[in-house]
C-alpha cells in the first residue's frame, strides 16, 4: 500500500505540570500511528511529565525560563537548541504554561497543536472552568487547535463538550473536562499526522 512505510513524524511535546495528555498522547503513537514521541520539553525540571517520559525511555529537555526573566526571546532561543537535535516535525503543546511569542510560534505554522480546557473561542487563557461555571454554561470542553501568535487562538482541530451540572464546582469541571482532552488530543494527532486537519467533533 503507498505511504504505508512512510517514515514516522516526528513529535516534541511540551509540557510544565503532571503531562497527563502528553502521556495519553505518547500511549496512542504506537502501532499504525503515522507519528512517534521525539522529545518531551519542559520549562520545569521537577515536572511529573518529565519523569514518566524518561521512564518510558523518551529523550527529555528542560529549558527553566527563571534564568531568562523577562527575556522571551532568549528562552525561546534556549527552547529551539534544545529541540533541533532531535528534529521534531511536529509540536505539541500539552499542559506548557508558558506564553511563546510570534517569533518562536510562527516558523512552526500549521506544525504546532495546543490543547486548551475550553470550548474556544471562549475562555482563552487562565481559570476556564471558573469563568464557565460564573457564566452559568450548560455545556463546557476542551479544544485542539493549530497554535498561531494570538492566545489560545488559531483553527480548531477537534473538540470535546461535556454537559455542566448545578453540583459542579471548578474542580468537578477540570478533572471531567480532563477526560475529555485524554480521548481527544490523541485523535487529534492521530489524524492530524496522517494529514487530516478537519475538525473532529466528540
Ligand atoms: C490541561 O487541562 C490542559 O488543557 C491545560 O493544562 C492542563 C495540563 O494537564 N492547559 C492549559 O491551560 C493551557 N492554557 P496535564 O499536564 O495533566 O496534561
Amino acid at each position: 500500500m503507498p505511504g504505508r512505510w512512510r517514515v514516522p513524524k516526528r513529535v516534541a511535546i511540551f509540557v510544565s505540570g503532571g503531562g497527563s495528555n502528553m502521556r495519553a498522547l505518547v500511549e496512542d503513537m504506537v502501532g499504525d500511528h503515522a507519528a512517534r514521541p521525539a522529545v518531551v520539553v519542559s520549562n520545569n525540571a521537577d515536572a511529573g511529565g518529565i519523569a514518566w517520559a524518561k521512564g518510558q525511555g523518551i529523550a527529555t529537555e528542560v529549558v527553566d525560563h527563571r534564568p531568562f526573566g523577562k527575556d522571551r526571546p532568549a528562552f525561546e532561543a534556549a527552547l529551539n537548541t534544545a529541540l533541533a537535535p532531535h528534529t521534531p516535525d511536529i509540536l505539541c503543546l500539552a499542559g506548557f504554561m508558558r506564553v511563546l511569542t510570534a517569533g518562536f510560534v510562527t516558523p512552526w505554522a500549521g506544525r504546532m497543536l495546543n490543547i486548551h480546557p475550553s470550548l474556544l473561542p471562549k475562555y482563552k487563557g487562565l481559570h476556564t472552568h471558573a469563568r464557565a461555571l460564573e457564566a452559568g454554561d450548560t455545556e463546557h470542553g476542551c479544544t485542539v487547535h493549530l497554535v498561531t501568535p494570538a492566545l489560545d487562538d488559531g483553527p480548531i482541530l477537534g473538540q470535546a463538550r461535556i454537559a455542566v451540572h448545578a453540583f459542579d464546582t471548578p474542580d468537578t469541571l477540570a478533572a471531567r473536562v480532563l477526560v475529555q482532552e485524554h480521548r481527544l488530543y490523541p485523535a487529534v494527532l492521530r489524524r492530524f499526522a496522517s494529514g487530516e486537519t478537519r475538525p473532529l467533533m466528540l
